[in-house]
């Protein structure tokens, strides 16, 4: 299953692997693949803590960090200084309050909300282009994180110059091949061709069909991973098989017993299916596929306000996710999410997942070789 982004990068298989969750982020390196941590939950003294923590357990294994660069943002929430709470219109917020209070969802106790505004405050600007330069200077002290990705964007000329100098390779993610025309001509190595199907930021077009349109457009400059629904090997084989160096996966790890959700939000997961992941505004004011939920709904509905935009509208979801967390409301539950949900079935180790994706594919390309025998010498 080697591909040259292995060689490049020092991982044993081409599974890249998107978490939040750090104990994930390092069973996917250490099996062989490449965890890759979003960063833009964490503070930078968090994302410090957490860097430390992977590179003391990530062994001699490389690891990815991942930013949001909005290319389109509210810009008076980098020039201002008070919270972003001030910059969201008071209807908005009044319709989040009316939303949780007529479903039942108790406010939190004044000391838990005092905590969480305070937490919020350290992480509502991650997602403004200076925000995210913050976190990748922590990035960059890390060496065993050898990748650096943007989630939304070209990154800047003298960022991708001063990974490389610092040995780490650039990736950015992208869902149209213009996109990946200008990741190629800003020398990034690696692109993220991800389809309508996956979890998070996501465009029109499905992986099946995007995938070599963005291959033609890197032409041989870049590697190019396959995201978007890929929950099994026989997807890997195809997607390798189409010109992809690997596949980048998000939705696969969110059930693992290592990922940090909570009990009942797993078993949402496992009892969801495909077409309970859908695209959305109501999280960051940008398309994103997300479980369907009565917060999903209540943003569609006609009453509802228009969503923000970022990084306005997540303030409001942080608002509320503290509530529905502590109030257990599995009917509220909202979290980015692809397709491949529908195969998200039961808890496992990342572990079993990774070896279960490899032999999954050896069979797919035993299955190849096999028919391409019988029918074609
Ligand atoms: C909970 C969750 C949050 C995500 N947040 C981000 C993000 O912050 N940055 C990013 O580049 N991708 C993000 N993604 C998308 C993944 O990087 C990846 O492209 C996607 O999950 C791949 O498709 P799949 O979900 O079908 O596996 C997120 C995915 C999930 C499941």
């Amino acid at each position: 299953m080697r591909t040259p982004i292995c060689e490049k990068l020092g991982c044993e298989v081409p599974i890249f692997g998107f978490s939040h969750c750090r104990d994930v982020v390092v069973e996917i390196s250490r099996a062989g693949g490449c965890g890759v941590l979003g960063a833009h939950l964490f503070s930078r003294e968090g994302l410090e803590a957490e860097l430390r923590w992977i590179d003391d357990h990530v062994g001699d294994k490389p690891y990815g960090v991942d930013v949001l660069i909005p290319g389109r943002y509210v810009r008076d929430a980098e020039v201002s200084e008070g919270p972003l709470r001030e910059l969201v219109p008071p209807a908005h917020l009044r319709f989040v309050e009316d939303l949780l209070d007529g479903a039942g969802i108790p406010p939190l106790p004044e000391d838990v909300a005092r905590q969480v505004a305070q937490d919020r405050r350290q992480t509502e600007r991650n997602n403004t282009p200076s925000g995210a330069m913050k976190l990748l200077e922590v990035a960059m002290r890390h060496p065993k994180a050898r990748l650096i990705v943007s989630a939304l964007g070209t990154p800047p000329p003298e960022l991708v110059e001063r990974c490389h100098a610092l040995g780490k390779l650039v990736g950015a993610l992208c869902g149209k091949p213009e996109h990946a025309a200008r990741h190629r001509d800003a020398n990034l190595d690696l692109v993220i061709a991800q389809g309508t199907e996956a979890a998070g930021h996501t465009g029109q077009i499905s992986t099946l069909v995007l995938l070599p349109q963005v291959i033609d457009a890197v032409q041989g400059k870049l590697s190019v991973l396959a995201a978007g629904g890929i929950s099994r090997g026989s997807q890997i084989a195809g997607m390798i098989a189409m010109g992809a160096e690997g596949v980048w996966c998000g939705t696969l790890w969110l059930g693992t017993r290592e990922s940090d959700l909570l009990p009942f939000q797993k078993e949402v997961l496992f009892r969801s299916r495909a077409e309970d992941a859908v695209q959305s505004l109501s999280r960051t004011g940008k398309p994103v596929r997300l479980l369907r939920s009565r917060w999903s709904e209540a943003w569609e509905r006609e009453d509802a306000p228009r969503p923000l935009q970022p990084p306005l509208q997540e303030v409001l979801v942080r608002m509320a996710v503290p509530r529905i967390d502590r109030a257990g409301r599995d009917d509220f539950y909202t979290t980015p999410c692809g397709q491949a949900v529908g195969d998200v079935n039961e808890e496992r180790t990342v572990r079993s997942v990774m070896v279960d994706l490899q032999n999954d594919y050896l069979e797919a390309m035993e299955r190849l070789s096999s028919q391409w025998q019988r029918y074609t010498v």
